[in-house]
């Protein structure tokens, strides 16, 4: 019996990119088109925001503790990545409409939309998920501050 059929997961399957790194990387060929265009280099520099960001995420999965909470720090985290991505979105997509470039507009708006759709999916997860959550203690909410 494949193991499709079965309780496991094949290893094909596991070499499957999910649908949030095919996103990732059609709005990476997208900038790929807009730096083309505007015969720009896009560099490699990784953001150290960005980067920032990811890492405390990750402090989320290896967190101890409530479950409850680390879903809610992975949740947040995530959220957190999101609205970064929104505001850069926004922002270059800004920029693109003053210097008239209706192609590079085009293609950061859809990118803006699919980043604000995941947030979406994000706030719709954390309401359902909270409605099943038993904070251990008020202080909790305090660790989500950024
Ligand atoms: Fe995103």
């Amino acid at each position: 019996m494949p193991a499709s059929e079965g309780r496991g997961t094949s290893s094909s399957e596991l070499n499957k990119p999910s649908p949030a790194i095919w996103k990732k990387r059609v709005a990476v060929a997208r900038m790929e088109e807009i730096f083309s265009a505007l015969a720009e280099d896009p560099g490699t520099e990784t953001c150290a925001a960005m980067k920032d960001l990811v890492s405390k995420g990750s402090l989320y999965v290896k967190a101890g503790g409530s479950p409850e909470v680390r879903d809610a720090g992975l949740i947040g985290a995530a959220q957190l990545v999101e609205h970064s991505e929104i505001a850069a979105y926004r922002t270059t997509k800004t920029m693109a409409k003053r210097l008239g470039e209706s192609r590079a507009v085009e293609l950061l708006q859809r990118t803006f939309d699919e980043e604000s759709a995941a947030d979406e999916k994000l706030t719709s997860i954390a309401e359902v998920k909270s409605m099943r959550w038993r904070l251990p203690h008020k202080t909790t909410l305090l660790s989500f501050w950024p």
